[in-house]
């Protein structure tokens, strides 16, 4: 029985997340976004993540004119971004009222589908996110990834009671998220057949990275295994930390039984386009080809490839970079101390910094920083495995410990956010900028004033707001 394999083109969004920092601009996406539309892809992965931060903080674009950009050029293609729960495209746990607007916004402004994942995989935290993508007159898919990860709790049961949990919260879709690359060939296939015997209503996308050199033998065997759509992104921009590129799954999947009904000659013209990309890139110093390289000691250390350049950059400003193994030995057991909480945005830079306060203190936990505590204290979410009250004790004090769902304790805060920016609104969307991320934010809103009032390029006095003579 022929099933034709749906794929999801990460090249916008995840690709160039892994591999340059996430510094890919709307110009550099605009001459191909027609030729994208016609593949006939499942999906273009092209926003949320860290593509929102990124276009404030370091291209001085508007995110959701990228949005409305995208959208224009592909009307044929599902839109697709990448949420992090209650954490939105951000850091930390906003009220339902932002979570619920974010959602309604980008699906206004063009997404289709919305990928929903908690770092600590706990169902409290994806419920708002999930109700609101149900909420928008069935234009919007919501998809919920669970976190993959490695260690003692998490074996395919944990696994199972999990997506049990996602479809009971009413997701659409389910994908299995391997942002560290720690999935195996085996481990695949057992995990995608026992998800796909407790939810066979849900389809299953396959999300994993090249890291260790496994993806596409991961996904080969995934789909042999009962997974309906897999990520990949075109060669140029794959591989590495990146994924398995597009056109060798497609030509793996060609005549089978799971044939993906992509046209690999029309692929090669987004590639040559993308190899224009990735030329510039590696001249620039953006792209550096050692990230192109298999590494497999993501197997061992179970660090995400941008947690691990993350890692180096903060020795670095210590001055410690020789002790980049210590730090990777401390990783494992500062998660263990935190109740294995899976490493992604968030709880990857969180665990990650306080391994290398542990390391360069030379004391562990002896300087703890705030959001290690709040880990440690429910803040986030409950753990996989309940922290050890000691351990809580040692490192938190007499701070309460959240039990229920951390958002509850969050006042609604739009209209707050509304006032304080009231003199910089120029669309209803700078609210959810300014919300994520405030000092940005209202640097990028001044720049965006000053470029259309500027004359000659010259800036505006910003303390008078005049020009200068
Ligand atoms: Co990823």
């Amino acid at each position: 029985m022929a099933k034709k394999i749906q794929i999801t083109e990460t090249a916008l969004r995840d690709a160039h997340q892994s591999l340059i920092a996430t510094r890919m601009t709307t110009e550099d996406m605009l001459p191909i976004l027609d030729k994208l539309d016609k593949i006939g892809y499942y999906s273009l992965e092209c926003w949320g993540g860290a593509t929102y931060d990124s276009c404030l903080r370091f291209l001085n674009e508007d995110p959701w004119e990228r949005l409305r950009t995208i959208k224009d050029h592909c009307p044929n293609t599902k839109l697709q971004m990448l949420f992090r729960g209650q954490n939105m495209l951000g850091y930390r746990h906003y009220a339902d009222d932002c979570v619920e607007y974010l959602v309604e916004r980008s699906v206004a402004n063009g997404i289709d589908i919305i990928r929903i994942f908690d770092a600590l995989n706990d169902i409290k935290n994806l419920k708002t996110a999930i109700k609101a993508a149900k909420n928008q007159n069935g234009k919007a898919e919501a998809q919920v990834a669970i976190s993959y990860t490695t260690g003692p709790v998490f074996t395919d049961e944990y696994y199972v009671e999990y997506a049990k949990r996602i479809a009971d919260a009413g997701a659409d879709s389910i994908c299995i998220k391997d942002m560290a690359a720690l999935l195996t060939p085996a481990r695949t296939v057992s995990l995608v057949k026992a998800v796909k015997k407790a939810v066979p209503e849900l389809p299953i996308q396959l999300h994993t990275h090249y890291t260790s050199g496994l993806a596409s033998m991961c996904l080969l065997k995934g789909v042999e295994a009962g997974a309906d759509r897999i990520d990949t992104a075109i060669s140029p921009l794959a591989l590495g930390t990146s994924h398995a590129p597009t056109e060798s799954m497609v030509a793996a999947l060609q005549g089978t039984e799971f044939d993906s009904g992509l046209d690999i000659k029309a692929l090669a013209e987004i590639r040559a386009y993308f190899m224009t990309l990735r030329d510039k890139y590696i001249k620039s110093g953006l792209l550096d080809p050692s990230m192109l390289a298999t590494d497999a000691k993501a197997l061992i250390y179970q660090v995400p490839g941008g947690m691990l350049s993350n890692l180096l950059s903060q020795l670095k400003q210590a001055g410690k970079e020789d002790q980049l193994t210590e730090v990777l030995e401390e990783v494992p057991r500062v998660r263990k101390d935190a109740g294995y909480p899976p490493l992604v945005t968030p709880t990857s830079q969180i665990v990650g910094t306080q391994a290398v306060f542990n390391v360069i203190t030379g004391e562990r936990y002896k300087m703890c920083t705030n959001e290690f505590k709040g880990l440690v204290a429910g803040e986030y979410g409950t753990t996989p495995i309940p922290v050890d009250p000691k351990f809580q004790k040692k490192i938190i004090g007499d701070k309460k410990v959240v039990k229920g769902r951390p958002a509850d304790s969050l006042a609604p805060e739009l209209e707050k956010l509304r006032g304080e920016i009231a003199e910089w609104i120029e669309q209803p969307e700078d609210v959810l900028s300014y919300a994520q991320f405030p000092k940005v934010a209202l640097d990028f809103f001044e720049k965006r004033r000053n470029a259309k009032v500027g004359i000659n390029g010259e800036k505006l006095d910003a303390k008078n707001k005049v020009h200068p003579v």
